[in-house]
């Protein structure tokens, strides 16, 4: 299984838990097993990112190998944030790029998971919603699951994302409400705090 782009500190990470987190996690990687659109949402430090990582590592989506010749490869599974996708999709129109635009967009369109992480920091402008809704919807278009994560509450989330994409989400999608304590709280590194009541109070 190839994982491009993950943070590292998620790789030695102590087992998750927290009973909604979990069920969380069920629905989720019903969502991403079945190439849908899975919109994660919710405070810092509860558990986003971190189920995003888990999912890339368990889950099976649709169409996750490729054949060449009689052998099977696997497509890799994509984490990016938002800022640095469209800033690798400005970098393309460099006289001197290496890729074009088209094959950057292609790569993330074809990857067999894509997570697109703080959502809430891009710029919001029309052009960075073109690429999107075109990742997003060649994605849907071959039933690839793809994850988009933020800060913003569902609200300003439904906002910041254009019609076409929102009904995409409506079809095959799930939003899931991250409405729990951080996990990152010190309390839970106390010797004799229990992390999991502290994260879910
Ligand atoms: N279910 C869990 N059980 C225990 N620890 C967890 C769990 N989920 C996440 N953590 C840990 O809590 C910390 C914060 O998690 P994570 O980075 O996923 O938060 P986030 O929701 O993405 O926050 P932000 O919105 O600030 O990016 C990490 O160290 C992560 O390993
Ligand atoms: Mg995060």
């Amino acid at each position: 299984m190839k994982l491009q782009g993950f943070p590292k500190r998620y790789e030695n990470a102590s087992e998750p838990t927290g009973d909604r987190w979990m069920a969380h996690y069920e629905a989720a990687k019903g969502v991403v097993d079945s190439g849908g659109i899975l919109v994660l949402y919710g405070g810092n430090g509860t558990g986003k990112t971190r189920m995003a990582y888990e999912l890339a590592k368990k889950a099976s989506p649709p169409r996750a190998q490729y054949k060449r010749g009689s052998l099977l490869y696997d497509l890799p599974r994509i984490y990016t944030t938002a800022v640095n996708l469209f800033m690798q999709v400005r970098e393309t129109f460099r006289k001197d790029s290496q890729v074009s635009e088209s094959e950057l967009i292609r790569r993330y369109s074809e990857a067999s998971l894509l997570v697109i992480d703080e959502i809430q920091e891009r710029g919001e402008t029309p052009f960075e919603d073109r690429k999107l809704t075109q990742i997003i919807d060649s994605r849907y278009m071959d039933e690839r699951p793809t994850i988009l994560i933020s800060n913003h509450t569902r609200e300003e989330f439904a906002k910041s994302l254009s019609p076409a994409v929102l009904d995409r989400i409506r079809e095959n999608g799930r939003g899931l409400n991250f409405n729990w304590g951080s996990f990152r709280r010190s309390d839970a590194l106390k010797v004799g705090a229990d992390p999991v009541s502290i994260a879910e109070g």
